[in-house]
């Protein structure tokens, strides 16, 4: 594949769906309200029932967030053939069941199917690409897109490459995401999870932890993320999260003064050491995301950011 007769990020015109379950069907939800043209196949009998019914409940919401000019229900079709698909794609996103075997025939299949300078992308939650690309004739142009459900909703995606993914084509899936509308991480290396399942991973592991031990109920676990943390987590994440709990002393005075109780038994996970490079490392992280706001301006924001969220709940 020659990058050079790849189109730009932003000349794509038409995305294939591969798979259209809750994820790719959201995927073609998110594609339409963006104004592509979308082509998807999904092998089970009731899939095009279900795709449809899975958009047209998706489409209010769209709506309701801004289509993009031209996006339209009518330019959806769904083919009955993989191959006639993907020979129509600027670029493929494959959410087939999470099944590495059916991932790697697939995946195969979808490069064989797609003319070469077309970049195959795919919804995998768990699966590093290394794994995934072992059989396509051009592993070069996979990558993993990792979407969150609702992918027409939640703006994040995850974007990383496997071993034999060239480099050009992890920017490349980065850059057309972002064109699209979503918000990227461009991952350096693969890591089991990618970023945010990592994180969701270990909240639930301590959460079971903590149902299994009799230490708290279901209820209150959610209670403890829903009326608490998580209310914040939606506006700053959990560093600049911690780097306003240090006040006007920030993340630096968060990590001196509760670094130690990081050993203290509060978690199942082991704690890493807090060297100074890793303390160093979360003190400069926080200060580029402060971007220059003062700690009272990023209090400012997050009051107001929290007080909309309870609004907008009737939690006000
Ligand atoms: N559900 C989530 O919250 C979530 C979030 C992020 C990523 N993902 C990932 O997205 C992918 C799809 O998950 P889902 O939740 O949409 O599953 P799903 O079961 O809702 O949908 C899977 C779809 O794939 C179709 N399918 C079956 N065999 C196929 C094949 N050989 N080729 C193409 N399609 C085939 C099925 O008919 C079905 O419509 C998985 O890799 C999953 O890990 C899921």
């Amino acid at each position: 594949m020659t990058p050079q007769t790849r189109v730009a990020p932003e000349e794509v015109r038409t995305v294939t769906c591969v798979g259209a379950g809750v994820i790719g069907g959201g995927w073609v939800a998110y594609f339409l309200a963006r104004g592509y043209r979308v082509v998807a196949w999904d092998p089970a009998e009731d899939a095009e029932s279900r795709l449809r019914h899975l958009v047209e409940a998706a489409w209010p919401a769209l709506t309701d967030l801004g289509l993009a000019e031209g996006a339209s229900l009518d330019r959806l079709s769904v083919e009955q053939d993989l191959a006639a698909a993907c020979a129509q794609a600027d670029f493929v996103q494959e959410s087939a069941p999470e099944d590495l075997e059916l991932k790697r025939k697939l995946l195969a299949d979808i490069d064989a199917a797609t003319p070469e300078h077309v970049v195959i992308s795919s919804s995998t939650s768990g699966y590093g690409m290394t794994e995934m690309q072992v059989r396509c004739a051009h592993p070069e142009r996979t990558v993993v897109g990792h979407p969150f459900n609702p992918p027409y909703l939640i703006p994040l995606v995850e974007v990383v490459g496997g071993e034999a993914t060239s480099a050009e084509v992890v920017d490349w899936t980065a850059d057309f995401f972002r064109h699209a509308g979503k918000s990227v991480i461009r991952m350096e290396r693969e890591v089991p999870g990618f970023v945010a399942n990592r994180l969701q991973e270990a909240l639930w592991r301590e959460a079971l932890h903590m149902v299994e031990a009799g230490e708290a109920t279901v209820e209150e676990i959610d209670l403890s993320i829903t009326d608490g943390p998580g209310l914040r987590w939606a506006l700053q994440g959990p560093m600049l999260t911690f780097h306003l709990a240090g006040g006007q002393g920030g993340m630096a005075h968060m990590l001196d003064h509760f670094g130690p109780s990081l050993l203290s038994p509060w978690t199942r996970l082991e704690a890493p050491e807090l060297t100074p490079k890793l303390r160093d490392a979360v003190v400069d992280g926080c200060e580029r995301e402060a971007a220059g706001r003062s700690i009272d301006e990023l209090v400012a924001e997050r009051d107001r950011g929290v007080i909309a969220i309870l609004r907008a709940l009737g939690r006000a």
